[in-house]
C-alpha cells in the first residue's frame, strides 16, 4: 500500500519535515490498521523536528503523537473495521512513526475505541488535554474538592494548560490561570479561569523563598524550573500539584520545606506509558463526566501541509491551545 506521509529526515545538521509517498515499511508493526483522520500539535512534535531535540534516535520518522480515526484492518478481537479510535504515547512520533501520515499499524494494546467524542474532538483534546485530564484526575485522587479553595493552572494558554482549565472549571473548582500572554485574558475566561496572573514567580528577581504565603489548595502545572519551586512553595497545607512538563526548564531548584511542614504533595505525570486500562477509563471519562466544554474555543485547525508553521508557532511562544491537524484529505 502506498500512502502519505510527512517524513523528518536528518539534512545538514538540521532536521527537514516534507511530504513524501511512502508504502508498506512506513506503516509499522501489529494488528490494528488506522486510516488517520486527525492529528494534533503537541510541544514534543515540535522536539521531534528540532536538532538535538532529545525525543527522537533514528530518522527518518513520521512524526505525529497523537492520531484519531478509523480502523481499516484488524487481527484483534478488540476491534473491528470502522471504530472511531485514538492512539497516542507509547512510540508513536519519537521511536516508531506516528500521526502525520494517511495510515498507521499499531499493537492493539495502544488503541482506545472512543466513546462520546468523535475523532476530532478527540484530537482537540490529544496528549496534552489527556495529559491535563490526567493532572485533574490526580487531584481528584488525592481528594482535593472545590471546597479545599483555588487551583492554579501554570502554562495556561498552552495545550495542558487550557485543557486543565476547561475540566477544573467544569468541576466547579475556582480556577486561577498563570500565563505570559498578555492578551490571554479572554481566552482564559471563556475556558472557566476566574483569575488571571502572569507568569511565576511574578518577581523573577525576587530571592526566593522556600515557602510563600499559602495561596491555592492545589496546581496542575506543565511548566517546571522556578516556576514549579515557587508553586511549591505557595501551596496550601496538605495541597498538592500535578506536575507534567518542562517548557520553564527542567531544574527544580526548591526545598524541602513545602513537603515537611505543609504536608504538600508533588504528584508526577505520564501520559506516555500510563498502561492501557487506565488510559482507557480515563478517555472515557473524558466523554463523560470529564468532559471539556469548550473544545470549540480552545481548538484551531491546521491540514497536514501546514504542521511546520504550526509546530513553528509553537517554537516561537505564539500558540495558543489546541490546533487539530486535519489528515484524511488534507495532504
Ligand atoms: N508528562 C507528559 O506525559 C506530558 C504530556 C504532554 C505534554 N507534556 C509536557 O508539558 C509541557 C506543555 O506541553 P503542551 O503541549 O501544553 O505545550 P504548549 O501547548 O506549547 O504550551 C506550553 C505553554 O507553556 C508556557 N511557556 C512556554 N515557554 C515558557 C517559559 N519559558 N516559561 C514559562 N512558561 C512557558 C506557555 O504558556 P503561557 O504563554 O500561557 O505562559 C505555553 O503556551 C511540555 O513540556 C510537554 O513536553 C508532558
Amino acid at each position: 500500500m502506498n500512502f502519505s506521509a510527512m517524513v523528518a529526515r536528518e539534512s545538514d545538521g538540521g532536521i527537514v519535515l516534507g511530504r513524501e509517498e511512502v508504502g508498506d515499511d512506513f506503516l509499522g508493526t501489529g494488528d490494528v490498521t488506522i486510516k488517520i483522520h486527525y492529528s494534533s500539535a503537541n510541544y514534543k512534535d515540535l522536539l521531534a523536528i528540532t536538532p538535538r531535540g532529545g525525543v527522537v534516535r533514528n530518522y527518518p520518522i513520521v512524526p505525529g503523537i497523537d492520531l484519531t480515526g478509523e480502523v481499516t484492518a484488524s487481527e484483534s478481537e478488540d476491534f473491528t473495521v470502522g471504530d472511531q479510535v485514538i492512539a497516542h504515547g507509547y512510540d508513536l512520533g519519537v521511536s516508531r512513526n506516528g500521526g502525520f501520515a494517511e495510515y498507521t499499524r499499531v499493537p492493539a494494546e495502544w488503541v482506545v475505541k472512543l466513546d462520546g467524542l468523535d475523532t476530532r474532538d478527540a484530537a482537540t483534546i490529544g496528549t496534552a488535554g489527556f495529559t491535563a485530564a490526567m493532572s485533574v484526575q490526580a487531584l481528584l485522587d488525592h481528594g482535593l474538592t472545590p471546597d479545599d479553595g483555588a487551583v492554579l493552572v501554570t502554562g495556561a494558554t498552552g495545550g495542558v494548560g487550557t485543557v486543565a482549565i476547561d475540566i477544573l472549571s467544569g468541576l466547579g473548582f475556582e480556577v486561577i490561570a498563570s500565563t505570559g500572554k498578555t492578551d490571554a485574558g479572554d481566552l482564559l475566561a471563556e475556558l472557566g479561569a476566574n483569575e488571571v496572573i502572569g507568569r511565576l514567580p511574578l518577581d523573577p528577581e525576587a530571592k526566593p523563598r522556600p515557602l510563600n504565603k499559602a495561596n491555592w489548595a492545589g496546581a496542575v502545572d506543565s511548566v517546571g524550573g522556578k516556576s514549579l519551586a515557587f508553586v511549591l512553595s505557595s501551596i496550601g497545607y496538605g495541597g498538592a500539584v500535578a506536575a507534567s512538563g518542562l517548557t520553564g526548564g527542567s531544574d527544580l531548584p526548591a526545598t524541602v520545606l513545602p513537603f515537611i511542614l505543609r504536608g504538600v504533595s508533588l504528584l508526577g505525570i505520564d501520559s506516555v506509558f500510563l498502561p492501557i486500562e487506565k488510559r482507557r477509563a480515563l478517555w472515557a471519562a473524558l466523554g463523560k463526566e470529564l468532559r471539556p466544554q469548550h473544545l470549540s474555543s480552545l481548538e484551531s485547525f491546521a491540514p497536514i501541509s501546514e504542521v511546520g508553521n504550526v509546530l513553528q508557532s509553537i517554537k516561537e511562544g505564539t500558540h495558543s491551545g489546541r490546533t487539530v491537524i486535519g489528515v484524511a484529505g488534507e495532504f
